[in-house]
This record gives structure tokens, sequence and C-alpha cells, in this order.
């Protein structure tokens, strides 16, 4: 019998970083309302920090806010904004500061996706997309830089794997994310000096994420390989934010932290994959003898 392949354990942030960590911390969150911003936004909570979550959607943000806190312990407070509207990012930073009097960690998570060619969709299209992730974190980073410059706070940026190779339907996306990631290595020279770290985190395939009910089909998925065995989960990128604002990560800046277990460097093969790495007997009959 062939061993079973390894599937990676989904760790809680609170099994390995003590609880209290981030007492006193206010964390400013974009996209925080939903999805993978909200997870981080409630994993940075439960070792201690208030949070401001910042959407469109003034309902669903009121309702996350009130979930994180009662998950939490913490206290969560809605922001509405757009974050391509410069103003609106900077009432939302005000209304922060009037409520906790500090900002220490920004996180960087308004998006916006959809499938389409380069072919199939419009010039404003791609432009929405440009303005939602690269300018809107441009101009949340401008809207909130002297507050965390005060607290010598981190920013994390959440970006994509997509742009690392040519993803079809994505081309917004790969060039709004490529954006993201130069912003955000600029941002960590020009204020690393003041004691601000900037960093990346980069999802790859997360489960439950609207995103990749979008863009993955989930049968399929399920019979593909992964190295660590399972599609990524919320928790995987939850953990990693929760590392990145820590004093565990004091000289970690201007970084890209892929959160995608080892699935980037897989190719296209032509022998089973796991089973030839698990079992190599059984594929040497698919390998041609030397002659
Ligand atoms: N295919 C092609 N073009 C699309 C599209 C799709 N599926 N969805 C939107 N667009 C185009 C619109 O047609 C419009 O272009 P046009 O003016 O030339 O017709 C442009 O994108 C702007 O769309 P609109 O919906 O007016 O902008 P918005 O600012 O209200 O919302 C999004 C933009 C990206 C947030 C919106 O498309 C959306 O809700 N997407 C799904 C949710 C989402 O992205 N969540 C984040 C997951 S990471």
């Amino acid at each position: 019998m062939p061993p079973k392949p390894f599937v990676a354990p989904i760790v809680d942030s609170k099994s390995v970083f003590l609880p209290n960590i981030f007492k006193g911390k206010v964390l400013f969150c974009t996209g925080g309302g939903s999805g993978i911003c909200k997870a981080m936004t409630e994993s940075v909570m439960r070792h201690g920090a208030n949070a401001v979550i910042v959407g469109r959607k003034l309902d669903r943000l009121t309702e996350s806010a009130k979930e994180l806190s009662e998950a939490t312990g913490q206290t969560c407070i809605p922001a509405q904004a757009d974050v391509r509207q410069p103003q609106q990012i900077k009432d939302a930073v005000a209304k922060t500061i009037a409520t906790f009097g500090r900002i220490d960690f920004v996180i960087c998570g308004a998006a916006g996706n959809f499938l389409a060619s380069i072919d199939g969709m419009s010039e404003n299209a791609f432009k929405t997309v440009m303005e939602i992730d690269t300018l809107g974190t441009f101009n949340t980073v401008k809207a909130t830089l002297h507050h965390v410059r005060a607290t010598q706070g981190a920013y994390i940026h959440v970006s994509a794997t997509l742009h690392y190779k040519g993803t079809p339907y994505q081309v917004h996306v790969s060039a709004a994310k490529a954006g993201v990631d130069a912003l955000s290595a600029v941002l960590a020279v020009e204020e690393g000096p003041r004691g601000v770290r900037s960093n990346v985190i980069a999802p790859g395939p997360i489960g439950e994420t609207e995103g990749i009910s979008r863009l993955k089909n989930h049968a399929e998925e399920s019979k593909r390989g992964y190295p660590l065995g399972r599609i990524g989960n919320l928790k995987d990128v939850a953990n990693a934010t929760v590392f990145l604002f820590s004093d565990a990560a004091s000289y970690v800046s201007g970084q890209v932290l892929a959160v995608e277990g080892g699935c980037e460097h897989m190719r296209s093969f032509q022998l089973p994959y796991p089973q030839a790495v698990l079992d190599p007997e059984s594929v040497k009959h698919m390998i041609k003898p030397r002659l």
C-alpha cells in the first residue's frame, strides 16, 4: 500500500502565539466586511486588538462588525467608504482616531474581481479594478500613514499569485496586484527609517472565498494534487497576518508572503501526482527505460 498523502493541519493562531500580543493595538482594514480580510481582522482581534472595517456596503459592514466583536470580545466598528474616494477614506480614518485614538496596523484588502478576457472587457472594466486595488491601496496608505508612523506600526497588502504567470481572464487583477506588490516595496523602503514595516500577503487558492467560488471548479479542484494535501483555508491567511503584524516579524519588511501551500511551484506533470512521489514503484512502468 502506498503511504497516504500528508494533509497540512489547519491551525488556530492562538495555539502558536500568545493571546494578548496585540492588546491596546488598533487595526484599520479595508475590505474587512467579508471573506479573507474579515478572517484576517478576526485573527488580529483574537490577539487583543480593536478594529475598524471599511467597505462600501454599510449593512454588511455593520453585521460583520457585530459578529467580529461578539466572536473576539474586542470592539470592531464599521466605517463606510469607497477606497477609490480619497476623502471617504480620510473620513474613515478620522472616525477611527475619534473612536480609538490610534492606528497600529493597516490591511489594504479592498479588491474587485470578475472573470473576463482582454477582448471581452471594456476599458472601464479594467480601469475599475485598477482603481479599486491599486489606487485604493495608495489612497489607504496616504490616509493612514501619518498615524501609522506615530505608532511605528505595519501594513499588510492583500495581493494574489495570479500575476506570477499569465492567468487568462485576469488581466485587470494581474496588473493591479503587480502594482500593489511594487507599492508595498517602496513603502517598506521609504518608511523603514521611521519604524514602519510593509509586507504583502499573496493568498493562493483559498477555499470558501468569493474568488475561488467564481474562479475554480470545485469538482476539478478536489482531483488536483496539492503539495500539502489540501486547498488553502482562511485560517492559513489569518495566521500569516498574525505573524507579520507580530514582533516576531520585526525584521521582515518589503516581502511578499505567498500563502499557497507550494502550489505555485507545481508544473503540469506527465506522471500522476502525488502518487509518483509517494509510491515511485507504481509509476516505474510509465517511464521508458534507458537504452
Ligand atoms: N465582465 C466584464 N465586465 C464587467 C464585469 C464582468 N463580469 N463586471 C463588471 N464589469 C465592468 C462593467 O461592465 C463596467 O464597465 P462598463 O462601464 O464599460 O460597462 C465596469 O466593469 C465597472 O463595473 P460596475 O459594476 O459599474 O463598477 P462597480 O464599481 O460598482 O463595481 C466591481 C466593480 C469589480 C466591484 C464589481 O464588478 C463587482 O461587484 N464584482 C464582484 C464582487 C467582487 O469583486 N468582490 C471582490 C472579490 S476579490
